[in-house]
């Protein structure tokens, strides 16, 4: 049975890093009942998020990136003491994982984790993805799965800010996701030599793209991003009940008891972090 509190060993398998600050870490577990891959026994969906703890550091919540079916992986920024201490460890290391926590992205499968994502408008069959910084990661496996996640038939068309080329997230595999059909859009903050693509911040796609029919949209980015975010989507029609927006708030238990990571009444670990734009949007605090 599924236990909220027990934290389960996992080895750091493989690490690589493409981006300064920032690595990814692909994990395994000594039993194959608790290995969390995106199988049947311990699904993750896309959108949700792990604890991740290292005696004498700490715990923290971060979003699986993994291809569905693939090993978990977490990329990770190094920021504080965790994630300082996570980025000096080495093939081989030990860390402590529990959950998955949350709800994630309304998805093929995902909506029976709760009847919240019961939407009101005929469900649109492309997706628009707006990601600014980290927020590209909870979204990789939804990229990865495109198919087993929105059918086949169903359009991807990301929107990605950085603030520099080279801190661009899996940037290796934009190739491989552009074969797959994903229309990939990227724009960085400052001009900057060798890069002829978008200037300006993410939203600055709105003005220079077209934007993909028949959409729902969803968000993922420092908190900064997502008036101006919104503010584009209504202008382009996108009703309250297609746009899903992800929480970033600390989280201390990540199951719904200590109230650390609340916005209003709303516990981001437990009912988000993925929330629909109208269950939100009267909430003080929230956006
Ligand atoms: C649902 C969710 C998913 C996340 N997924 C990822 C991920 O995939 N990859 C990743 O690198 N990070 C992710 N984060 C952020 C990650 O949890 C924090 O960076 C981590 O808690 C930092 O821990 P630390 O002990 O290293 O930093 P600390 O020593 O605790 O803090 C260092 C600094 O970072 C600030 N900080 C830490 N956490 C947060 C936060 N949640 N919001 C705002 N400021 C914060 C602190 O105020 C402090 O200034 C996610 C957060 C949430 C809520
Ligand atoms: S992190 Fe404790 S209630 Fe959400």
């Amino acid at each position: 049975m599924f236990n909220l509190y027990e934290t389960k060993t996992a080895k750091i398998l493989k690490i690589s890093d493409h981006v300064p600050g920032i690595k990814l870490f692909e994990l395994g577990f000594d039993k194959m009942h608790f290995q969390l891959r995106f199988d049947e026994d311990a699904r993750i969906y896309p959108g949700q998020f792990i604890m991740l703890s290292l005696p004498g550091f700490g715990e923290a919540p971060f979003a699986p990136c993994n291809k569905p079916g693939k090993n978990l992986e977490l990329c990770i920024r190094a920021i504080g003491k965790l994630t300082n201490r996570m980025h000096i460890l080495k093939v081989g290391d030990k860390i402590g994982i529990r959950g998955p926590f949350g709800i994630g992205w309304p998805i093929a499968g995902a909506q029976v984790q709760s009847s919240k994502f019961k939407v009101k408008n005929e469900e649109k069959k492309n997706l628009l993805i707006v990601v600014g910084g980290l927020g590209l990661i909870p979204l990789r496996t939804l990229i990865l799965g495109k198919n087993e996640f929105l059918g086949k038939d169903a359009k991807i068309q990301i929107f990605y800010g950085a603030k520099h080329p080279s801190e661009m997230l899996f940037r290796n595999e934009y190739e491989s996701w552009q074969k797959d059909g994903v229309n990939l859009q990227l724009s960085i903050d400052k001009v900057c030599e060798d890069w002829k693509g978008c200037v300006g911040l993410v939203t600055k796609l709105f003005e220079v793209v077209s934007v993909v029919a028949d959409a729902r949209a969803f968000v993922c980015g420092p908190p900064v991003m997502y008036k101006a975010v919104l503010e584009k989507l209504k202008k382009y029609g996108f009703a309250d009940e297609d746009i899903y927006l992800s929480f970033e708030r600390r989280m201390h238990c990540g199951v719904g008891v200590c109230q650390h990571c609340g916005i209003g009444s709303h516990y981001v670990c437990k009912q988000g972090p993925v929330f629909r734009y109208d269950q939100i949007k009267n909430v003080q605090g929230a956006i």
